[in-house]
C-alpha cells in the first residue's frame, strides 16, 4: 500500500469510529431521558406497590430554602416511620396487595393507624417529587392556563395556596387538586389526611402538595411558616405538576 492509499484508509477509519462513538453516545444520552423522564412516573406508580422510594435528590439540594439538617430528618426519621409504621398495621391484612389508592378510598373502614401512616407514607412521597432544585421553569401552558382561569391570575393562586398552608390550625397539609369534573380547588387537610381518603369533605386528585407539620420547617424556620412556605415556591417542580394535571385529566376521560 503506498502512502497516499494508507493515508486515505485511515481517514475512513477514522470517521467509521468517530460514528460509531457518536451514535453511541446518543444513544445513552436517549437512554437517560427516557429513564429520568419516567422516573417519576415509576416512583408515583411504586406507591401501589408500597416501595420506599429514595429520595429523588440530594438531601442538601433544595439548599437554601429547605436545610439538609431538615431535608435528612424529614425523610430518612419521620418519612421512613410512616413508612414503617403502615407496613405493621397492614401486615397480614388484604391492604398488603392493594393499590394505597384503593385504601384511601376505603379509609374510613380501616385502623386509625392505617389511615394516618398510609398518608404520611403517601404524602411525603408526593410532596418530594413535587420539589426540585431551584429552577425557572413555569407550569407548561396548558396548566398555566387552568390556574389563571380558575384563580384569576397565577399570583391569586399562590397567595390562596399559601393561605391553606398558613391557616391550617396544628398539623398538616396543603394541596392543589381537581376534582371529578376537572375543576382545580386549593384544600388544606389536617394531620396525614388528604384527597384522596374517602373522609375528606373535599375530594380530589391531588397535583400539588405543601406539608405544613412543624418538622418540616421548625429547625430553619422556626415559627416562622409564612416564610418556609414563601421560601417553596423556589423550589416548585412545576414540570412534575404540569404532568400530575396531564395524567389527572386522561384519567377523568377514561372513566
Ligand atoms: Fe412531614
Amino acid at each position: 500500500m503506498n502512502k497516499k492509499k494508507l493515508s486515505v484508509t485511515l481517514i475512513v477509519l477514522g470517521f467509521i469510529v468517530f460514528q460509531f462513538t457518536f451514535n453511541t453516545q446518543a444513544q445513552d444520552i436517549a437512554n437517560n431521558q427516557t429513564i429520568n423522564n419516567s422516573n417519576t412516573q415509576n416512583n408515583l406508580s411504586a406507591l401501589n406497590k408500597h416501595v420506599f422510594n429514595p429520595l429523588p435528590y440530594a438531601y442538601d439540594a433544595l439548599e437554601p430554602y429547605i436545610d439538609k439538617q431538615t431535608m435528612e430528618i424529614h425523610y430518612s426519621k419521620h418519612h421512613k416511620a410512616y413508612y414503617d409504621n403502615f407496613m405493621n398495621a397492614i401486615k397480614g391484612t388484604e391492604m398488603e396487595t392493594m393499590d394505597i389508592t384503593e385504601i384511601f378510598k376505603n379509609i374510613s373502614k380501616y385502623p386509625v393507624a392505617v389511615r394516618n401512616n398510609s398518608g404520611g407514607y403517601y404524602n411525603h412521597t408526593f410532596f418530594w417529587e413535587g420539589m426540585k432544585p431551584k429552577s425557572d421553569i413555569m407550569p407548561n401552558s396548558k396548566l398555566t392556563e387552568a390556574i389563571t382561569k380558575t384563580f384569576s391570575s397565577f399570583e391569586e393562586f399562590k397567595k390562596q395556596f399559601s393561605e391553606a398552608g398558613k391557616t391550617r390550625f396544628g398539623s398538616g397539609w396543603a394541596w392543589l387538586s381537581i376534582d371529578n369534573e376537572g375543576n382545580m380547588f386549593i384544600y388544606s387537610t389536617p394531620n396525614q389526611d388528604n384527597p384522596l381518603m374517602d373522609i375528606s369533605e373535599k375530594k380530589g386528585i391531588p397535583l400539588l402538595a405543601l406539608d405544613v407539620w412543624e418538622h418540616a420547617y421548625y429547625l430553619k424556620y422556626q415559627n416562622k411558616r409564612a416564610d418556609y412556605i414563601e421560601a417553596f415556591w423556589n423550589v416548585v417542580n412545576w414540570a412534575e405538576v404540569s404532568k400530575r394535571y396531564e395524567n389527572a385529566l386522561k384519567s377523568l376521560d377514561s372513566r
